[in-house]
């Protein structure tokens, strides 16, 4: 009897290698999809299939990095400098990202982008076919590879593919202005079970298919070639207690405290994301401006804590917000420093969990001001890791995870005078009703964890599948 497993594929591996001279390091990746996924994949025969988050120039480094993935269940696809630029870079991040996001005056419409992407989505099938049993689930993730399910279906007809989306999908007024909008749909639809973050993503995706591809559905299922195929809203949890342990720890204890012996005994208010405009990183500087223009009570007595983590630098969309980051900390800093007081600490490079969760526990109030996002794991984290349920979350209702998590403080990131009010409420808000509040977004999580959003997933793909089998 043949074994059966589950193939993870996407993008990017959980581990990135970081060349050090001649020799290859192996790092955790940043991100949501890495971060999230990483505590699930170990299982039994189960792989990982992506690429490995730098150019490999020899046969021998390629060699090595093969042997060392295949010992943590994953492998390699890699990618020329070539695929980089046009593949990555390009369409994934320069044409679908903004598009989804509703960032469309940055999209980039290339023909050579899109040739790129179809030869890169096929030589991610092509490791797939390698590496697959007919029995085995094939579970795809994220827009960098939306033609993947249709690839693999043309050469397995039977096997289980499960398709999850990470970033929002964009109402049907965005997706239709990508000139190649029909056959990422189709690709799509290779897929058995589609997962989204939210509802709204959903109603948009069947929205499209229904226009743009002139396929029906009844309350997400559809019929496509004779095939039964499902769309769900499944909202991405993540390793509650994993981060509940680690806020726990000696190791991120003594960091708290030499931190705070630094930083000094003021408010902090953290605020952590990806180099990315969809996070409304500018927004949100001039949003903490305004606060101290207007409540000078503040001055010398609130901070912010603000990680910026290096992403995509070679964009020039992403390029040019650094700069404008750097130009607004400096102004901001510029004008209200004292000699002991600092308003922004700001910090453009990644770190390691235990900094992390010390920066959690530290924080009085997290700000999480996305103009859009998919779901947002920071947030998540911020609140397992409040042990003593002490602290705010003020959250952007632009992100998927503000539909979980509505005892947080709601803003609309575009209204400054909001956001400004609803930082003050935070700083000031009694301990009593933080707890009250925080114990309600706590007992979410830690009922829709990361195990429990994979146990859901691959239930509704295996409830399709039967579906389809009870068909023929
Ligand atoms: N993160 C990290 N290193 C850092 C800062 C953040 O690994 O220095 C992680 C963070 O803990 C979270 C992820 O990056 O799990 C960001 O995920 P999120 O869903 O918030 O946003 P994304 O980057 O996926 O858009
Ligand atoms: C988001 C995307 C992921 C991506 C991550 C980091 O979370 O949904 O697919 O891996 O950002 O971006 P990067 O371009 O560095 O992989």
């Amino acid at each position: 009897k043949q074994s059966s497993k589950t193939i993870i594929v996407s993008n990017r591996l959980p581990v990135r290698i970081v060349k050090e001279g001649e020799k290859l390091a192996f790092m955790p990746s940043e991100g949501g999809l890495a971060t999230g996924l990483g505590s699930i994949y170990k299982q039994g025969d189960n792989i990982w299939l992506g690429w490995p988050g730098a150019v490999l120039n020899t046969k021998a480094e390629e060699a090595q990095t093969k042997k060392e993935l295949k010992e943590q269940n994953m492998a390699p696809v890699f990618l020329t400098e070539q695929d980089i630029e046009l593949y990555y870079e390009g369409f994934s991040n320069e044409t679908l990202w903004p598009n989804f996001h509703y960032f469309n005056q940055f999209s980039e419409f290339n023909h050579e982008y899109w040739e790129a992407y179809k030869a890169v989505n096929q030589k991610f099938a092509d490791q797939i076919l390698k590496n697959a049993n007919p029995n085995d689930t094939i579970w795809i993730h994220d827009y960098q590879l939306l033609l993947l399910p249709a690839l693999v279906r043309a050469e397995r007809p039977d096997i289980s593919i499960g398709f999850f989306l990470h970033i929002p999908f964009p109402s049907y007024e965005s997706f239709r202005l990508l000139p190649w909008r029909r056959e990422l749909l189709l690709g799509m639809l290779g897929a058995d079970f589609l997962g989204f973050h939210t509802y709204d993503d959903t109603r948009h995706f069947l929205s499209s298919v229904s226009r743009l591809a002139g396929i029906g559905n009844e309350h997400g299922h559809i019929n496509y070639n004779n095939r039964q195929i499902m769309a769900d809203a499944l909202p991405m949890g993540i390793d509650y207690d994993k981060y509940a342990e680690v806020a726990a720890a000696p190791e991120t204890l003594e960091r708290e405290v030499r931190y705070r012996t630094s930083i000094g005994s003021e408010q902090l208010i953290l605020c952590i994301d990806r180099l990315d405009y969809s996070k409304g990183i500018p927004q949100r500087l001039k949003a903490f401006e305004k606060l101290l223009e207007r409540y000078p009570e503040y001055l010398e007595k609130v901070s912010i804590l603000m990680v910026v983590v290096p992403s995509r630098d070679q964009v020039g969309k992403y390029k040019e917000l650094k700069e404008e980051i750097d130009l607004l900390v400096g102004r901001i800093n510029g004008q209200y420093s004292r000699l002991s007081w600092t308003p922004i600490h700001y910090f453009y490079r990644s770190f390691p969990l235990h900094a992390l969760s010390a920066f959690y526990r530290m924080a009085h109030v997290c700000l999480v001001s996305p103009m859009r996002d998919g779901m947002n794991l920071v947030c998540k984290e911020f609140i397992a890791s409040k042990l003593d349920k002490k602290g705010a979350l003020v959250l952007s209702e632009m992100a998927g995870a503000s539909k979980e998590l509505s005892d947080a403080l709601l803003i609309n990131p575009n209204n400054r005078y909001q956001m400004v009010e609803a930082i003050r409420e935070a700083l000031e808000m009694d301990e009593k009703e933080q707890m009250q509040r925080m114990t309600v977004m706590q007992n979410t999580l830690k009922r829709y964890n990361i195990y429990n959003w994979v146990d859901l997933f691959m239930n509704r793909l295996s409830i399709v599948k039967k579906a389809q089998r009870s068909l023929t």
